[in-house]
């Protein structure tokens, strides 16, 4: 029994080292930011159920100004809607073959007051890169594709989608298998960053 307590002691210390490092390669987490790239072409292979659950959960578990989590998310699998979705919305590329797509909307109900409640256009776009990177993490590939600040765009999402006056569509997330392989950007810029006073 004490072996076996050690051995599992060890193993939890052993995966907690393969995530939890420096190394820019060993880490997954880094890794998999470091390697997300948009993918705007999808194979006719659905993402299932639970991989859309996935995705939601890692949306949901954003950050958000005073946890107000002011979202609402649209999931959309209706091969009509998401034809209907890529005619009206070719930036979107649901077009390309998209099984799913997914449109983070901001809940003005649920969004601070004043001038605050612009806070939900930052609370939805980090539940949005945690949809991308979830996806990417599990071999699915995805693009934010935008609607917000575009009022036109936006009302007319509102309007095809039928969402209620308090529900502000941020973008349009298309979710599939990768049907290209797009090569990662190195964004990294030196000149980009400032210490103490810019
Ligand atoms: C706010 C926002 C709006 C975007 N809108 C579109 C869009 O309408 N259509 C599209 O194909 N990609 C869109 N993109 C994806 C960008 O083109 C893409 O992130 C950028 O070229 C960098 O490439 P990467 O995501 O592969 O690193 C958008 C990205 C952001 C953050």
């Amino acid at each position: 029994m004490k072996h076996l307590t050690l051995i599992a002691v060890a193993a939890l210390m052993l995966a907690s080292c393969a995530t939890k490092t420096n190394n820019m390669k060993e880490n997954e987490t880094i890794n998999s930011i470091m390697t997300r790239v948009s993918v705007r072409q999808f194979t006719e292979e659905k993402p299932s159920a639970e991989q859309i659950d996935i995705l939601l959960r890692a949306a949901m578990a954003a950050p958000s100004a005073v946890n107000k989590q002011p979202w609402g998310f649209l999931v959309v699998d209706d091969k009509e809607m998401l034809k209907k979705i890529g005619e009206q919305f070719p930036n979107s590329r649901v077009q390309n073959n998209a099984q799913v797509a997914i449109v983070p909307c901001g809940d003005l109900s649920k969004a601070l007051e004043g001038e605050a409640q612009e806070y939900w256009v930052q609370d939805v776009s980090a539940a949005v890169e945690n949809i991308l990177l979830a996806a990417h993490s599990m071999g699915l590939g995805a693009v934010w594709t935008g609607l917000t600040p575009i009022k036109a765009r936006a009302e007319q999402a509102a309007q095809l989608l039928g969402l209620p006056e308090n529900i502000v569509p941020l973008c349009i997330i298309p979710v599939g298998y990768p049907a290209e392989e797009p090569a990662v950007k190195d964004k990294y810029k030196a000149e980009n960053i400032h210490y103490n006073v810019w």
